[in-house]
């Protein structure tokens, strides 16, 4: 199925006028939470969340994809949730295989680039093999790149990646002279992809858990309420206006900022808002 084929004139025309803002994030993170109390407010089992998470993760990539986003992090599991009950652990890990069985050709069929992050080596032996087949087969993929965060702690990636440049240091290959933001960044499992622009949570808490720490250092947050069960598309949207009504001054002052960031924004908005009521 071609998603491009799939959008709806109402959709079209909320994707139209936030491209029209120009300003657009290139890289999305999404801490995705709150399953567990989606479930219990159903009153399911927990790993009921997760299977209705599935289901947003396939809306929330295809409408990413379809707006023109470039990168997209999904923080899906983390180191410290391996500490979970082993059957909600368990469960997580079959659910993961089941994703990737499933949904790879369709990504593929998309132009969807598949990357990981995280201690991959942890992940049981079939879903690191689903895994790296999923990133080969999508390699030279062009369209949207999603990147799940697996067995990922932005604490650890920041160790492992000193591990890495010391050695290179003792090798001979780096001089600590040479350690810039910029050469530290490539040591990172994020290296190959730039640092996100919007940083959206589902269920409202508002903390980081331990999510790409290094790289969030001028990310825009956004907190919603919503746990991610029920996180729909317009809700991304919502995400997205909010975003391009931002103003990003990386400690500098708004007149120093370039004016052309800085138009007019209400035609779109507009715009944005009625399609979204529209609905
Ligand atoms: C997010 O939902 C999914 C994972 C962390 C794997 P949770 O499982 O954390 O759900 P809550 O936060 O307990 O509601
Ligand atoms: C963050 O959610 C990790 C993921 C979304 C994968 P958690 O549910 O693990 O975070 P805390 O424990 O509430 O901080
Ligand atoms: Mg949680």
């Amino acid at each position: 199925m071609n998603w491009n084929d799939e959008i709806t004139t109402g959709e079209h025309e909320i994707q139209q006028a936030l491209h029209a803002s120009g300003r657009l994030p290139q890289h999305i993170a999404i801490i995705m939470d709150g399953n567990g109390r989606w479930a219990q407010s159903q009153s399911l089992p927990r790993l009921a969340g997760h299977k209705q998470g599935v289901e947003t993760v396939r809306d929330i990539v295809k409408a990413s994809s379809q707006t023109g986003i470039k990168y997209l992090t999904l923080y899906a599991f983390s180191l410290e949730n391996w500490k979970r009950p082993q059957t909600e652990v368990r469960g997580l890990m079959k659910l993961l295989e089941h994703y990737l069985n499933k949904e790879v050709d369709e990504l593929h069929k998309n132009n969807v680039r598949i990357t990981a992050i995280g201690k991959l080596n942890a992940l049981p032996k079939n879903v690191l093999t689903l895994l790296q087949a999923a990133i080969e087969r999508t390699a030279t993929n062009d369209g949207l790149t999603l990147c799940l965060a697996l067995s990922y702690g932005a604490r650890w990636d920041i160790v492992r990646a000193t591990q890495l440049l010391a050695l290179d240091v003792r090798r001979g290959k780096l001089s600590p002279e040479d350690i810039t933001e910029e050469s530290f960044s490539s040591y990172l499992t994020t290296g190959s992809i730039p640092d996100p622009d919007l940083v959206i949570r589902t269920s409202g808490e508002l903390r980081i858990s331990n999510f790409l720490l290094w790289e969030i250092a001028y990310a825009e947050l956004y907190v919603t309420q919503k746990n991610f069960p029920e996180f729909a598309r317009t809700d991304l949207y919502e995400a997205l206006l909010s975003y391009t009504q931002r103003e990003r001054r990386f400690g500098l002052i708004s007149s120093q900022l370039d004016t052309k960031n800085n138009a007019p924004q209400s035609s779109y908005l507009k715009r944005v808002v009625d399609a979204l009521t529209n609905r």
